[in-house]
């Protein structure tokens, strides 16, 4: 299949907005500063990040200019991953580094710890990978993990990815070094089904 992401990015009408059962990737907007502070100031979710915790609410309300910034540029698709029912922000899924020749991008994402190990990513995730597959006719989508993160692992090989390589000492984050392990699923291998059994 061929297909232009750059002309499906710009062909947009506007954000898009993707709903799920439990949860709606939705636009950042200035009153969610709260929300993003508290999920990346949070050592626990920053713990595999690759750069260091937030430390003033300012910090907040810059990401989510950049993430507005990303989408008008359409450099990037900048979730926030909103509770289906009173629509706060409980985390956060991106698609980035959109790669038109190989029609490939990568995906992050983060959720708030209160929300942990409810099925709440993977269905975030979801919709994410489901929306760049189907919606900008992507062929590979890439993660990048810490390999000692093993809830993102775990999460990337329920979606049916795979663990593809390490790279050594990628990132340095505040003088420490960390691995990355590299994670792809094509766009044959997506289903939206229930998760692998291993
Ligand atoms: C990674 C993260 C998004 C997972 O969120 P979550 O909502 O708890 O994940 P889910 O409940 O959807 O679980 C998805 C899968 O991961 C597994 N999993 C989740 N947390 C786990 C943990 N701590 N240990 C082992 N497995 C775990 C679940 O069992 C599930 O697997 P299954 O479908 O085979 O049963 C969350 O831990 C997080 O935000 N971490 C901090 C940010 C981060 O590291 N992001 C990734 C950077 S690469």
């Amino acid at each position: 299949m061929s297909s232009d992401i750059h002309a499906r990015l710009d062909g947009l009408p506007g954000f898009p907005v993707l709903a799920g059962r439990r949860v709606r990737l939705r636009d950042p907007c200035p009153g969610d500063a709260d929300a993003v502070f508290a999920l990346f100031s949070h050592p626990e979710v920053m713990r595999y990040w690759s750069s260091a915790p937030m430390r003033s609410r300012m910090q907040a309300e810059g990401r989510i200019g950049e993430m507005q910034d990303g989408f008008a540029r359409r450099e990037s698709i900048d979730w926030l991953v909103a509770a289906r029912d009173d629509d706060r922000a409980i985390g956060s899924c991106t698609l980035y580094r959109f790669d038109a020749r190989h029609r490939r991008a990568e995906i992050g994402y983060a959720l708030h710890p209160d929300q942990w190990r409810r099925g709440l990513a993977r269905e975030a995730v979801s919709l994410a990978l489901g929306w760049g597959f189907r919606s900008l006719g992507l062929h590979r989508i890439e993660a990048d993990v810490d390999p000692r993160n093993e809830a993102s692992r775990r999460l990337l090989l329920s979606l049916r990815f795979s663990s593809e390589g390490l790279l050594r000492q990628r990132f340095l984050i505040d003088g420490r070094a960390a691995d990355s392990e590299i994670f792809g699923l094509l766009h044959h291998e997506w289903s939206p089904g229930p998760p692998r059994r291993r």
